[in-house]
């Protein structure tokens, strides 16, 4: 997988061989973005399969379970985490009777898929998004939800590579995204690979550039949406939402179903993630803040569903009231998903 965190100076492939060495490269961002650690995730529980031959039926079936329970530790706030997991254990309780080679064939070829399906959901997210973007217009977005998060195209950013594809002249401000930098090192890369119109701001000029009457829209990811559609995502986040509406500036959420949580009923259950203090008071090596200074560094915020104009999904775009038009769109996709989940993970 490409390291992240020397992005965008250094352009590294690195080689993941155990479920720790995946376990580390979640937690520490070198694979990121919601439905990124999610497909990551699902390949990591193969790596702990790899002294499959010879072993008992049953404890393949317990290695699984072990290792995805312990993937599933790595970072707390994006479901798609847990989904792919859940996925993993699912596949390989369907296939209990089969020998361990064969159960490891099994959940590569469900790894594959988590990934090939990722990819067209992305693909479709940019088709449905497509019709919130005119000609000329000016976007803005937080984090990183492009290719790097994903399989491939991105969830916000695939809605701009789409425009951008279909010969619309689109302009994009990336908020470089404190403490980690996600849209500094990772959205205007991306963007100037495709030869996008980006410019790069700090966080705290998006009001001014949007007092300015810059900014047309605003398309950000999420790493999980509750059932009310209330939004997690990027700190930050939450405060753009809010600038948006005050500017009267549209604000919308892309993410593919995997996204959602059924089992959430609302925002304020969503786990957000705490990091740790030296990427507030050291980010990338140089101490900016007193030593022993206190710090509180949430990594993710949540947009109440009223500030969010519409969802876009690879399935369609859903609209308030997002309780009904959620639950229609999993039941839509997959009858048993709105049923409890025996194995709750957040
Ligand atoms: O901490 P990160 O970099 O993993 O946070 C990522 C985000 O907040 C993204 O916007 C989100 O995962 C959506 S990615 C398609």
């Amino acid at each position: 997988m490409i390291d992240q965190t020397l992005l965008p100076v250094q352009f590294e492939v690195i080689d993941i061989r155990t479920p720790e060495a995946m376990h580390e490269a979640i937690h520490s961002l070198r694979v990121r973005g919601a439905p990124a650690i999610g497909i990551a995730a699902a390949y990591g529980v193969l790596l702990g399969l790899q002294d499959a031959e010879g072993k008992a039926r049953s404890s393949i079936q317990e290695d699984v379970i072990r290792v995805a329970d312990y993937l599933a530790t790595s970072r707390p706030t994006a479901v798609n985490l847990f989904w792919a997991l859940d996925r993993m254990k699912s596949v390989a309780r369907k296939h209990a009777d089969r020998s361990p080679t064969e159960t490891a064939e099994i959940l590569l070829s469900e790894a594959h898929a988590i990934r090939e399906e990722d990819q067209e959901m992305c693909r479709a997210i940019g088709h449905f998004g497509g019709e919130f973007v005119s000609e000329g217009a000016s976007i803005l977005t937080h984090c990183n939800a492009g290719g790097l998060a994903t399989a491939d195209y991105g969830t916000a950013l695939a809605v701009m590579f789409h425009a951008h594809e279909k010969g619309k002249k689109i302009a994009v401000y990336a908020d470089e995204t404190r403490p980690l930098l996600q849209g500094a090192r990772l959205t205007s890369w991306e963007l100037m690979q495709r030869g996008i119109d980006v410019t790069l701001i700090c966080d705290n000029m998006a009001a001014q550039v949007m007092k300015e009457g810059k900014i047309d829209l605003v398309v950000v990811g999420s790493d999980r949406i509750a059932s009310n559609g209330d939004a997690a995502n990027k700190i930050g986040t939450y405060g753009v939402s809010i600038l948006a509406k005050a500017h009267g500036i549209p604000f919308y959420v892309a993410a593919p179903s995997s996204t959602f949580d059924l089992q959430c009923p609302h925002g304020d259950q969503i786990p957000i993630e705490e990091r740790a203090p030296e990427e507030i008071t050291e980010g990338f090596g140089k101490r900016t803040a007193p030593e022993g200074v206190a710090t509180y560094s949430p990594a993710f915020d949540v947009t109440p569903a009223e500030n969010i104009a519409a969802i876009i999904t690879e399935r369609g775009v859903l609209r308030a009231p997002y309780p009904d038009s959620i639950r229609q769109l999993i039941a839509e996709g997959n009858p048993t998903a709105a049923s409890p989940d025996p194995h709750p993970h957040a």
